[in-house]
């Protein structure tokens, strides 16, 4: 969701910042520009709506020198989607780009008389208070800081002048920013994907935080203009993971990849032959993991659902442990209480999701430990908790999230191993647990590549509907919420997930010729009562497809069936048969598989 990148150095600015807009593409965006400045110290605009291809087209008409510029992919909030409305905005001697939102925008346009607005941003108004700001004799840097004292909202900003030519402004207040240092040259982004491939160093500025970027480096200050001393951190990952790699699209690439991925996300955390696990995130005493009796999971979307099905998993392992999970939109306006003994999993995959960061705030308000569960290196949240674990899957650059679901649920059930230890829990599920989670790389391999071509296949017979319904049942019921997520949202089947012992409460008054059923069935001690629902559907004539490790009897139009030694982390092997489901249906039915209309990667705006 909006995306900014700056350049200062010796290079041409115009290609840079459009390389790193293209890398930001993934983050969901309905309109893009530039702005560079030159040697002579003029300043050009360049803004289109659509894709960067349309940016690109623009400047190949009217190609832009200078080795300074700013650049932004924007996701509507205030205003529609027209070139006006597109970023960078500029007012009088400001060229200014921004993520966030100006809450009081309007406010602060009755207070400027003196200009005149072309467009309906709040964007707009704040690069006229900063110009209202930067008087003779005000240096670009207070000007900013002065501006910025007045707004209420959230921002990531880069701005530039051509009266100051050498510097570009950046601050953040809850959005993103990276300032990348390289040799002769200083970039910034809001995403630390933007920077791979030019340089390592970096510093992630913190809220309340502005510098002044030159091709030197980076001077940072708080809003009082206090000079700060900032120790750059080292960015992880390489050009590759954000490549597709051969694939035709990278949500295919990101499936495909799991068993790697994975593979990464369990190395040196769990121990087969003794049967246990360890997570050295939490930084939790041995008195802390005692009297730990009640955990919050919070996370949007598929991220919830990851802890929904974690929940089902800490509850086998951990006897005296009460579980909640909760959607972060609705948690962080909920009067809740938290008892004294909870610990809550933040659980994110790019870490700056604006609901699950509130929620975030108001826990450590009430004085619970946070642990993340988080992705992006670096990101805010990851930032702001007390404690918590990376999930290691390296950049998931899709808009549809499917390799970190399945690295957020693992890690998650081996903070439940560990807990499982202090809390009387049973060795020998343990061990089982963790005997499987040694061997679950080597399966969603095994998995994915016996079953692709059949998933492409079935998804060929079905990508005609219009609705579907998945269901199932214990820890098949998280994974249907999943995988009707993963189908509407890249397909745009209008797919809902259902526990199945709900469908006769109401969903069963749909089945019809328009629908389609998608049963997960696990060869476990619920297995009859799941078959229930299916036999349910087949007799009001529904077509059904089942998912299942089961060897028995089952009937249905279509059933894929697995064979694996895992047992308790079947749901997670059947996921990634859905996950390839959802992919080929959207891509027969023609859509744009990787960045999905309407959608963007991560929610940094309410
Ligand atoms: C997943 O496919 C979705 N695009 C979306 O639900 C996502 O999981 C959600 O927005 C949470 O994002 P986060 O993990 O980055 O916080």
């Amino acid at each position: 969701m909006c995306g900014i990148v700056g350049y200062v150095g010796k290079k041409p600015a115009q290609d840079i910042l459009l390389s790193g807009l293209k890398r930001l593409e993934y983050r969901g965006y309905d309109s893009a520009g530039i702005a560079t400045l030159d040697s002579e110290g003029e300043a050009k605009l360049a803004r289109s709506v659509g894709k960067i291809s349309e940016l690109s087209k623009v400047l190949d008409e009217a190609p832009q020198d200078g080795n300074l510029g700013i650049g932004h992919t924007r996701w509507a909030t205030h205003g529609g989607v027209t070139e006006t409305n597109a970023h960078p905005h500029h007012v009088g001697r400001i060229y200014l780009v921004h993520n966030g939102i100006i809450e009081n925008f309007k406010e602060l346009r009755e207070e400027l008389k003196g200009y005149k607005f072309a467009s309906d941003t709040d964007t707009e108004v704040l690069a006229a208070l900063i110009d209202s700001n930067y008087k003779d004799g005000t240096s670009l840097k207070d000007a900013v800081a002065k501006s910025l004292k007045r707004v209420r909202g959230t921002y990531g900003i880069a701005v530039f002048s051509p009266s100051e030519p050498g510097a570009i402004i950046v601050a953040r207040l809850g959005s993103p920013l990276i300032i990348g240092l390289g040799k002769d040259e200083t970039l910034i982004a809001s995403d630390a994907s933007a920077l791979l491939g030019y340089t390592r160093e970096a510093i992630y500025l913190n809220d309340g935080e502005l510098a002044v970027c030159t091709r030197d480096g980076a001077d940072v200050f708080s809003l009082d203009l206090k000079h700060l001393s900032v120790k750059p951190e080292t960015i992880e990952g390489d050009v590759e993971q954000i490549q597709k790699g051969g694939y035709d699209h990278f949500l295919l690439k990101e499936i495909m990849d799991q068993a790697t991925t994975l593979h990464d996300t369990l190395s040196g955390r769990i121990k087969p032959d003794a049967g246990k696990m360890h997570l050295g995130g939490p930084n939790l005493t041995e008195e802390e993991m005692r009297n730990i009796h009640h955990v919050v999971i919070v996370g949007c979307g598929t991220a919830y659902y990851a802890g929904l099905l974690a929940s089902y998993y800490m509850e086998q392992l951990v006897p005296d442990l009460t579980t909640e999970v909760v959607v972060a939109s609705e948690y962080r306006y909920r009067s809740f209480h938290l008892p004294k003994d909870s610990v809550a999993l933040i659980v994110s995959q790019s870490g700056e999701t604006a609901d699950t960061l509130a929620c975030l705030r108001e826990i450590k308000k009430r004085g619970v430990k946070t642990l993340g569960i988080v992705n992006v290196v670096g990101s805010t949240i990851a930032r702001e908790v007390d404690g918590g674990t990376y999930v290691h899957v390296g950049p998931e650059i899709s808009v549809a999230s499917t390799k970190a679901f399945t690295a957020q649920v693992i890690t998650m059930l081996m903070f439940a191993g560990m807990l499982a230890e202090y809390h009387g829990g049973d060795p020998k599920l343990l061990a089982e647990f963790t005997r499987e989670l040694a061997i679950l790389p080597e399966e969603i391999k095994k998995t994915l590549d016996t079953y692709r071509p059949e998933m492409e296949k079935l998804a060929k017979k079905y990508a005609k509907f219009d609705h579907a319904l998945y269901l199932g049942r214990d820890t098949a019921y998280p994974i249907a919420l999943e995988g009707a997520l993963k189908l509407k949202e890249i397909s745009y089947i209008h797919a809902e997930g259902y526990a199945s012992g709900e469908l006769k409460h109401g969903p069963i008054a749909l089945v019809d010729d328009r629908f389609f059923e998608v049963f997960t069935i696990l060869d476990n001690w619920l297995f009859d009562k799941a078959c229930g629902g299916l036999h349910e559907v087949r007799a009001r004539g529904g077509k059904t497809i089942v998912l299942t490790n089961s060897k028995a009897d089952i009937e249905a139009d279509d059933i894929v069936r697995i064979d694996s030694p895992i047992k308790l982390l079947t749901p997670l092997l059947l996921n990634t048969l859905q996950q390839l489901f959802a992919y080929y249906v959207a891509v027969d039915r023609g859509n744009d598989v990787d960045q999905p209309r309407n959608l963007a990667k991560s929610v940094t705006v309410e």
